[in-house]
């Protein structure tokens, strides 16, 4: 299954949920791929030193961005496709993951914050969209228009994921039941609170799990929660 993780709202939790639900698929004995799709390079400053990614950007500015990606293997047991240096068409971005693709159980590609020629690619190897988004106007409105984006494609909607929550917030709180009333089936469930673990862990170069340890964090559980129902397709 290969999902293309989008929003062409900045900032709502792309990139968070790709390494956070890869993560947790990972530990569930998956064989994950997760692709970075965004010139950004977020995913990969996430994960990696930032020593490797200059070095990469390098290595694929030498080779006028084309050429063969290489895979990195995160230590926590998932790989990482390299794509945010590449210069290709749409067609080659898709047929880049689409390769990559038939090793592995589940694919998540993290898109760039706009619909570009990166997140067509994407959008043209997925079978399946997950659609983080903030429980907030200006994101409630853009929901049904990505969602006739994928369903035009026949994607499967594996759903719209609220991150960021704070359930002390009046908007969130008018929003989330929205969400949930207005989208029914397309709403995954899954609700991520709002936690200082994600800015903190991915500061440190470190995925969520790893920087909480054994401590209890709602925002992970939900994360868990979310990869579970995602292996249970696959
Ligand atoms: N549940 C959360 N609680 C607190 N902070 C979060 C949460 N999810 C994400 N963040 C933080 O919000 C910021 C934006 O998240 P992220 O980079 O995942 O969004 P994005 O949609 O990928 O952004 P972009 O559109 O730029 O690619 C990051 O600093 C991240 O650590
Ligand atoms: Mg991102």
């Amino acid at each position: 299954m290969i999902i293309a993780v989008i929003n062409n709202k900045g900032g709502v939790g792309k990139t968070t949920t790709t390494v956070h639900v890869g993560y947790a698929l990972a530990q569930q004995s998956k064989r994950v791929l997760c692709v970075d799709m965004d010139g950004q390079a977020n995913l990969l400053m996430h994960l990696f030193s930032l020593d490797t990614v200059y070095e990469m950007k390098d290595a694929m500015k030498e080779a006028k961005g084309i050429g063969e990606p290489t895979v990195l293997h995160h230590p926590a047991g998932f790989d990482v496709l390299p794509l945010s240096f590449h210069v290709l068409t749409q067609k080659q971005y898709a047929a880049r993951i689409e390769s990559f693709a038939k090793m592995y159980d589940v694919v998540l590609v993290d898109c760039p914050p706009s619909l570009e020629t990166r997140t067509l690619g994407a959008l043209d190897a997925a079978t399946a969209v997950l659609i983080p988004t903030e429980a907030e106007s200006l994101s409630f409105n853009g929901l049904t228009s990505l969602i006739e984006m994928a369903e035009e494609r026949k994607l499967a909607v594996i759903g719209i994921v609220v991150t960021r929550f704070e359930k002390k917030k009046a908007a969130h709180n008018f929003y989330l039941p929205l969400i949930a009333k207005e989208f029914r089936s397309l709403f995954s469930g899954a609700v991520i609170p709002n936690s200082a673990v994600f800015p903190s862990a991915s500061a440190m170069q470190r995925v969520g799990y790893e920087w909480n340890g054994k401590k209890a964090s709602p925002a992970l559980d939900e994360y868990t929660k979310l990869a579970t129902k995602i292996g249970a397709m696959v």
